[in-house]
């Protein structure tokens, strides 16, 4: 019982639409309007700027993070490794699927990176770092954020299956469905990216169009 609260909570954080708050409160306009359409980060550094694309992108990873933490309010758990990554993978989940269909705001969200990211910080930061790596060096290399995402997030598997070999099933299966996951929120991404017409590095503010 107390879990399913928890889950709902941590969905319920996970949907707060940062993107979508920002862009009303101070500029007067829905961020789902501008730009990519999508309520996240990049969006917000493409249309808003750096500040607050920044702001927002650390509010969305600290969602995911915050989600994962909820677990320490179980300490029935503590006494089994595997049973709290699968709490905090669950609870984490939650918040990235709030992030993405999110009851505060038409449950039109943003494609879940942020979130997930904050996610993997607070269950193995290690792979968070390599993730962020991998991600750092395909936008150096290629300035496509999009592309970086999505690289990350199927290195993610990789990295839990192979190099760090985690010895739980169910995070090896998290893993896997959270890449699935993030190729499908991405799906307009890789069309503008196969047609040569998705955008670098984010340079727009909204004023600019
Ligand atoms: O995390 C979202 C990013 O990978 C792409 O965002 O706005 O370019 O669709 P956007």
């Amino acid at each position: 019982m107390k879990e399913a609260l928890l889950i709902l909570l941590a969905y319920c954080i996970g949907s707060i639409p940062t993107a979508v708050w920002v862009s009303r409160h101070y500029f007067g306009i829905d961020i789902r309007d501008y730009g990519s359409g999508n309520a996240g980060a990049t969006n917000t550094f493409r249309v808003l700027g750096s500040r607050w694309g920044t702001f927002v992108m650390v509010i969305d990873v600290l969602k995911g993070l915050a989600a994962v933490k909820l677990s320490l309010l179980l300490p029935q758990y503590f006494d089994s490794e595997i049973a709290f990554t699968n709490l905090q993978l669950g609870l984490g989940m939650a918040a990235v699927l709030g992030h993405i269909f999110p009851i505060w705001a038409d449950f039109k969200g943003g494609k879940g990176v942020a979130t997930l990211f904050g996610l993997v910080i607070g269950i193995s930061p290690w792979t968070a770092l390599c993730c962020s790596g991998v991600f750092l060096l395909v936008l150096y290399l290629t300035r496509f954020v999009s592309l970086s995402s999505i690289l990350a997030s199927i290195a993610f598997p990789i990295f839990i299956l192979v190099i760090f070999n985690v010895d739980n099933h169910a995070y090896r299966v998290f893993a896997i469905v959270v890449a699935l996951l993030v190729i499908l929120t991405h799906q307009k991404n890789i069309s503008r990216l196969l047609r040569g017409s998705e955008g670098k590095v984010p340079i727009l503010k909204y004023r600019d169009r």
